[in-house]
């Protein structure tokens, strides 16, 4: 069952979001070779904590972090370890914030300097442009099926690139995870159709290489089958009449990747 949220949840919604950003922003700003992502996980559960809000993750299925940090060849889901991060490691940091009753969802990808490929700078710019181009199609009257297909046909048509099949977007609110699936691959015109007052998140989690992934050994992080790099970015997002409201923010964490001189950019 799909639930539309009025103005004043929306609202609510986009508080815990932008909470997410700047969570993420203030780990971001930690970031350099030498830190471990166990230590990032530390900041963005203790920036949660200190705003009154619950990392909506941890406990969530018994997953036992604030955050998923995914590096290099792990797509989502990743276990914050005590290895620490090198030059050209990808690192994905996946939050989300639960507040006032209401949950948000937000990730963002992150590449440290290094002798990194073109084609890895590359990944990362065209899937975060891919999420913005799902975006777009999140209004009134449209199909979860159109954001799935505007994902899809960037990435994987024009780009060439792996879409991950297991895992999708989702609906949010009172809860992490709701109706309906937002799947990064699909037919335009079909799925559930988005009305306003729909709050999903949108999640695209694209490969370098093959679509294919499996499950480590601690039964949560995801990687990709040929064990090379991939790439998540994601937005809460609100379904309004004529477009969509992008409810959690990548303002602050752009900020701090700016700001940070080890970190490269990818816009
Ligand atoms: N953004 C991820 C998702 O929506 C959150 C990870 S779920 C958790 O699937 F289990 F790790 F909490
Ligand atoms: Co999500």
């Amino acid at each position: 069952m799909i639930h539309y949220r009025t103005p004043a949840e929306i609202e609510l919604i986009r508080k815990s979001a932008l909470l997410v950003g700047e969570a993420i922003a203030s780990a971001c700003a930690l970031i350099k070779p030498g830190i471990t992502t166990m230590q990032l996980n530390a900041q963005v559960e203790d920036f949660i904590l200190k705003h009154g809000a619950v990392p909506s993750f941890k406990n969530y299925k018994s997953y036992p972090y604030a955050t998923c940090i995914s590096v290099n060849d792990a797509v989502v889901h990743g276990f914050p370890t005590n290895e620490p991060l090198k030059e050209g490691d990808v690192v994905s940091i996946d939050a989300g914030v639960y507040l006032n009753g209401y949950h948000g969802d937000s990730a963002y990808t992150f590449l440290l300097k290094g002798d990194t490929p073109e084609a890895v700078k590359k990944l990362l710019k065209v899937t975060k442009e891919s999420l913005y181009l799902g975006i777009q199609k999140a209004m009134h009257g449209s199909r979860v099926g159109d954001i799935s297909y505007a994902i899809q046909q960037f990435t994987e048509k024009e780009n060439g690139y792996g879409v991950v099949r297991e895992l999708v977007g989702h609906g949010i609110g009172r809860n992490l995870h709701e109706d309906p699936q937002v799947p990064n691959f699909g037919k335009r015109g079909t799925g559930a159709k988005l009305k306003d007052g729909t709050v999903i998140a949108i999640e695209p989690m694209i490969n370098l290489g093959t679509k294919d992934v499996f499950h480590d050994k601690d039964g949560w992080t995801v990687r990709t089958s040929d064990r090379q790099p991939s790439a998540h970015f994601e937005h809460t997002v609100a379904v309004k009449k004529s477009k969509a409201d992008i409810l959690s923010s990548f303002e602050a964490i752009e900020a701090a990747e700016k700001a940070n001189e080890y970190l490269e950019l990818i816009n």
